[in-house]
C-alpha cells in the first residue's frame, strides 16, 4: 500500500503527454524525493460506462455516473427486493461485510474499523458524540468548507464552552500552511480537534493531511478528515496517518449511489456510544432469540456505529462495486490519469483570462478556475447546453474529470469555454 497523499506526486502526469507510463516520485516532508517507481497510467474506462460520445461530463465532484456493472447490480437488487423469499439467510451479512471490506481497503484500514453510515454529516455527528471537546479549547475548521464537517461544531460550541476557529481561505491558495499556522498560533487556546476536508470542495485546494496530522498529534489534538474528495483517488493510509475519524461517501469519486458512506473510527474511540441505538450494535439482541435482549453490551469494534436500517441491499451492493473497482485500479494509476487530464485543461486555458491554482497547491483531480471580474453569468448553463458539464462553486468554475474522461473530452471543454468567453468579450 502506498503512503498517504499528498506526498505522492505523479511527475510524468504533469506533462501534456499521452504516455501510459510515468515516473512517480514520493516526496518526503522536507521536499526531497525519497523513492521512485514506475506506475502505469490508468487508461480511459469510458467503455465501462454508458456515456454518449458527445457528452463531456467533468463533474464527478458533484456526482459521478454509475458504471454499467453497478446499474446492472442495482436493477437486479430492486428485483430481489420484489422477491424477498429468494434471499438466503446469509445474504444480509455478506452485503455488510463486502461493503465494509471494500471501504477499508481504500484507506488501508481493517474492516472492523469501519462503520456503515448514510452521509458525512451522520459520521460527524457520531464523532461528536464520541469525542468530548474540552471547555476552553479550539476546534479548527476551514472557511467555506462543506457544511457537514463544520456545522456540528458550531452547534455544540456555546453549550460545551469551546470555540470554533475558521481558517480563512488563503490568498496564495496554500491551505496547508494556513491550517498549520492556525494550529500552532502561540497564545491561542489549545486545539482539541481539526474537522476538515482533505481537499477543499469549492476551490480544489489540497490539504497535506500528513503535515496537519503530525501538527495535531504534537498538540494532543484529534483529527477528523472529511475525505469525500480524496478517498480512492489520493492514496490514504490510516495506519500511517493515524487520524481519529475518516469519513467518505460513495456517490462522487467512488462511482456509487447516494445514501452510502463509511466512517473509519480509530480503535481508541471504538468504546464510544453510537449515535443510534440498534440491535446490530449489541452483542445479542435478536428477533430469533427466545429472549430478545439476551446481551445488550455493545459489539467490540466500529460495527457498533453502523446506522439503523443498514439492510439497504439495493444500494449497498452498488456501493461495493464502485469501491472495488477503484481499489483494483489503484489510486496511483487513477491519479496519473486525472492529473494528465487536469494538466491538459490548465495548459489549454492559458491566456483566455482565467486563473488556475498552482499545481502543488491543488488536488490533482479537481481544477477550479477563477475569472477576472467574476464568472460571466450563464456560462456554466451555456456549456451544459453544448453537452459540457462542470459546476459553479462559490464564484469559480469547478472541473472534475474521472476515469471515464479522455483527451477528447478535455479538448472539447477547452474549445467550448474559449469560444464562449471570446463571444462574451
Ligand atoms: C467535502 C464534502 N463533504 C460532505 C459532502 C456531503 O455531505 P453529506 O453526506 O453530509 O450530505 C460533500 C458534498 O458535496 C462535500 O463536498
Amino acid at each position: 500500500m502506498r503512503h498517504a497523499t499528498p506526498a505522492l506526486i505523479a511527475r510524468g502526469g504533469r506533462t501534456r503527454s499521452n504516455a501510459a507510463v510515468a515516473d512517480v516520485v514520493e516526496i518526503s516532508h522536507n521536499g526531497c524525493a525519497v523513492t521512485k517507481e514506475t506506475i502505469q497510467m490508468l487508461p480511459s474506462q469510458r467503455a465501462l460506462f454508458e456515456i454518449p460520445r458527445q457528452i463531456c461530463y467533468l463533474n464527478a465532484a458533484s456526482y459521478s455516473p454509475l458504471p454499467l456493472r453497478t446499474l446492472e447490480a442495482g436493477r437486479a437488487a430492486v428485483l430481489r427486493k420484489g422477491t424477498p423469499w429468494t434471499l438466503k439467510a446469509s445474504f444480509a451479512n455478506q452485503q455488510y461485510e463486502r461493503a465494509r471490506l471494500a471501504a477499508a481497503r481504500l484507506i488501508n484500514a481493517e474492516a472492523s474499523d469501519i462503520a456503515l453510515i448514510p452521509s458525512i454529516s451522520y459520521g460527524v455527528a457520531t464523532a461528536a458524540k464520541i469525542l468530548p471537546i474540552a471547555h476552553g479549547t479550539r476546534v479548527i475548521v476551514l472557511e467555506d468548507d462543506h457544511s457537514s464537517p463544520v456545522l456540528e461544531w458550531h452547534t455544540r460550541a456555546e453549550t460545551e464552552g469551546f470555540t470554533v476557529e475558521t481558517v480563512r481561505q488563503p490568498g496564495d491558495g496554500d491551505w496547508t500552511s494556513a491550517v498549520l499556522a492556525a494550529i500552532e498560533r502561540s497564545g491561542a487556546p489549545p486545539v482539541s480537534l481539526a474537522s476538515i476536508s482533505s481537499v477543499h470542495w469549492s476551490d480544489g485546494g489540497l490539504i497535506d493531511v500528513d503535515k496537519v496530522g503530525a501538527a495535531l498529534q504534537q498538540q494532543g489534538a484529534a483529527f477528523l478528515v472529511d475525505a469525500t474528495h480524496s478517498t480512492g483517488v489520493l492514496s490514504t493510509d490510516v495506519k500511517r496517518l493515524d487520524p481519529d475519524f475518516v469519513i467518505f461517501p460513495t456517490y462522487k469519486w467512488l462511482l456509487g449511489p447516494y445514501g452510502r458512506a463509511f466512517l473509519y473510527v480509530a480503535k481508541r474511540h471504538q468504546g464510544g456510544i453510537p449515535l443510534e441505538q440498534t440491535a446490530s450494535g449489541r452483542r445479542n439482541v435478536r428477533a430469533e432469540n427466545a429472549v430478545y435482549f439476551t446481551d445488550v453490551s455493545y459489539v467490540g469494534d466500529a460495527r457498533r456505529f453502523d446506522m439503523g436500517e443498514r439492510d439497504h441491499f439495493i444500494s449497498m451492493e452498488m456501493a461495493s462495486i464502485g469501491m472495488e473497482m477503484m481499489a483494483d485500479w489503484g489510486a496511483p494509476a487513477i491519479v496519473q490519469r486525472l492529473t494528465m487530464l487536469t494538466d491538459r485543461i490548465a495548459e489549454g486555458v492559458h491566456g483566455i483570462g482565467v486563473h488556475v491554482p498552482q499545481p502543488h497547491l491543488r488536488a490533482p483531480h479537481i481544477l477550479s478556475l477563477a475569472f477576472k471580474g467574476g464568472m460571466p453569468a450563464g456560462l456554466v448553463e451555456g456549456l451544459a447546453s453544448e453537452g459540457v458539464y462542470v459546476a459553479q462553486r462559490l464564484g469559480r468554475m469547478r472541473i472534475s474529470p474521472h476515469v471515464y474522461n479522455d483527451e477528447a473530452d478535455v479538448d472539447r471543454f477547452v474549445e467550448v469555454l474559449t469560444r464562449r468567453l471570446r463571444a462574451d468579450m
